[in-house]
């Protein structure tokens, strides 16, 4: 097992990585720091995982509670379920949260456990490559609205994330992949090494080597754990990982939340993200494709969805939370492995770049 640990003074607290985490109780129980417990999942990962957790938590008052599987149940409804649930069981302030799933589950079980009784603790488990490289860690929770993705939310940091590597075994393809658009955002906006890394080793991990995966899934939980330390609240550096985000949200939102993948999106966004780079004078246009390649290499789609007009991201991309007084902020590229922060860009080059690929 690899321990890295999320520095935030008091609100410090360990990630764990590695295979067959869920077997070990000690690891799991040491968190929890009173009698009542419920558990949060969805219908899917609540099927073949939540056995795993609930064997350990005997002598506990626990409770469960099982979403139906979606994108598009990421809403205030459903975290009031969560509510209901906590309330009729009388669980009080001391009572601790598990979230059992991938990153919607994280984000709403994380939402919920901020808000309930103005904060109760909680503990992340994240099934999915996307979730354990990246949502579980650093305490961005919430949910959905019909006009802008996760716009309603509060930073609540989790009491420990446990990673089991071995849940990744019953994902699907179309997931992992999704997954690993995280992964190249890491390398594309600091981590140069891991860029190239994955350009040399993609075929590997598609094919779930485990050796892969764990170094994949190290190196980003390191990468954004340090991003986190330095700007938990997201005032300066932590925008950076926000590449290709703005994009990608518009994309989620405006297909309607579930059509596309959260990486998926995001791998959209990184290559509008890329282009628009070039038309700023930053990258050349071999970095760019080498940036198309590694994401067309992964799998991942490229082209943005026919359906949306360049009126509809811009109308879309105004509901972003790095804007300022209605300008949109983007985070751009400089070269491959440095982001920039948060820059606003003439719209007449945004709509160049949207013109070029979108509708
Ligand atoms: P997800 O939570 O919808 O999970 C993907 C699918 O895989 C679901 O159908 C789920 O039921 C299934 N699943 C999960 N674990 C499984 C397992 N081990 N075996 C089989 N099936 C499994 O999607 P996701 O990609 O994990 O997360 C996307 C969400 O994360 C988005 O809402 C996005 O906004 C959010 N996100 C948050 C942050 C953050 O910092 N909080 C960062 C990135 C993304
Ligand atoms: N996923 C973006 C962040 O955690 O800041």
């Amino acid at each position: 097992m690899k321990q890295l640990q999320v520095e935030l003074k008091e609100k410090s607290y360990p990630i764990y990585i590695g295979s067959g985490l869920l077997q070990e109780k000690e690891l799991l129980v040491k968190h929890i720091k009173s009698r009542q417990v419920i558990v949060v999942t969805n219908t899917t990962v609540g099927t073949i995982y939540l056995n795993s957790v609930l064997k350990h938590l005997d002598g506990f008052q626990v409770e469960v509670i099982e979403l139906p599987d979606g994108e598009q149940f990421k809403t205030l409804e459903y975290v009031t379920k969560i509510f209901d649930k906590l309330l009729e069981s009388k669980f009080n302030r001391s009572a601790t949260l598990i979230a059992l799933g991938g990153g919607v589950i994280g984000d709403m079980g994380g939402f919920a456990a901020a808000c309930y009784q103005r904060g109760i603790p909680f503990i992340q488990i994240p099934t999915t490559v996307l979730a354990q490289v990246d949502s579980s860690v650093g305490g961005k929770t919430g949910v959905n609205h019909a006009l802008g993705k996760n716009m309603i939310g509060a930073f609540y940091q989790p009491q420990c994330v446990l990673a089991d590597m071995d849940v990744l075994n019953t994902l699907d393809d179309r997931q992992l992949i999704a997954g690993i658009a995280e992964i190249i955002k890491y390398g594309l906006i600091r981590d140069l090494v891991l860029f190239e890394w994955l350009e040399n080793n993609m075929s590997l991990l598609l094919q779930r080597d485990s050796n892969a995966l764990a170094y994949v899934i190290e190196r980003s939980c390191a990468n954004k754990a340090e991003i986190v330390a330095e700007d938990e609240f997201e005032s300066g550096i932590r925008a950076i990982l926000n590449l290709g985000h703005t994009f990608g949200h518009a994309i989620e939102t405006g297909m309607g939340y579930g059509k596309y993948l959260h990486g998926e999106a995001v791998a959209i966004g990184i290559g509008f993200a890329s282009d628009l780079s070039k038309r700023m004078g930053w990258l050349s246009k071999e970095e760019v494709d080498r940036i198309i390649a590694l994401l067309k290499s992964a799998k991942l789609p490229v082209v943005p969805p026919k359906e949306m007009a360049v009126e509809q991201y811009i109308d879309l991309m105004a509901v972003d939370k790095k804007n300022i007084d209605g300008k949109i902020r983007l985070i751009l590229l400089e070269s491959i492995g440095k982001a920039t922060l948060p820059v606003s860009v003439e719209q007449s080059l945004l709509e160049q770049t949207l013109r070029s690929y979108a509708g």
